[in-house]
């Protein structure tokens, strides 16, 4: 096994794993954050979305190897308190049922409205096309995510 070099939220960590150990595992079993959550396992549920950079990645499907050098940013990792806009506006709107699909929404919204500060209902519905939410929030976290916006989520 090889030292894995990672930045996650900021911070730099070294883990000892094989390079296709899937950043999921790194990331709720050896570091013990587990705000992302693991559904489907297969890149299907979108439960599992972390940020690479700006950018928002399934990380039951990368390996630690292809994340080293990278910045990952977890959910624990967009505010310390709750206080970044998007999670403000989750709040205002109430959106939470079960709360399992939330942190992967937030960070899905996140990547949108780095690329699209203002988006449409429909262009918030197609970010989040391959998100699974089970208990039905859909409506809310569109709500929320225009909320979100007019915050300026994506700054
Ligand atoms: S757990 Fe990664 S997409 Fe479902
Ligand atoms: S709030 Fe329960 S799965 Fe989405």
């Amino acid at each position: 096994m090889t030292a894995r070099k990672l930045t996650i939220n900021g911070r730099k960590v070294e883990l000892q794993a094989g390079a296709d150990m899937p950043l999921l595992w790194a990331l709720r079993d050896v570091l013990g954050l587990t705000g992302t959550k693991y559904g489907c396992g297969v890149g299907l549920c979108g439960a599992c979305t972390v940020l690479d950079g700006d950018r928002a990645i399934r990380s039951c499907q990368v390996g630690v190897g292809a994340a080293e050098g990278h910045s990952i940013t977890t959910i624990e990792g967009l505010s310390e308190d709750a206080s970044h806009p998007i999670q403000k506006a989750w709040l205002e709107e109430d959106v939470a049922q079960c709360g399992y699909c939330q942190p992967a929404m937030i960070l899905a919204i996140r990547a949108l409205l780095r690329e699209n500060p203002d988006p449409t209902p429909a262009e918030i519905d197609a970010a989040l096309s391959d998100h699974v939410c089970r208990c039905g929030s859909y409506p809310r976290i569109r709500k929320a995510a225009l909320r979100a916006a007019r915050l300026g989520g994506g700054k």
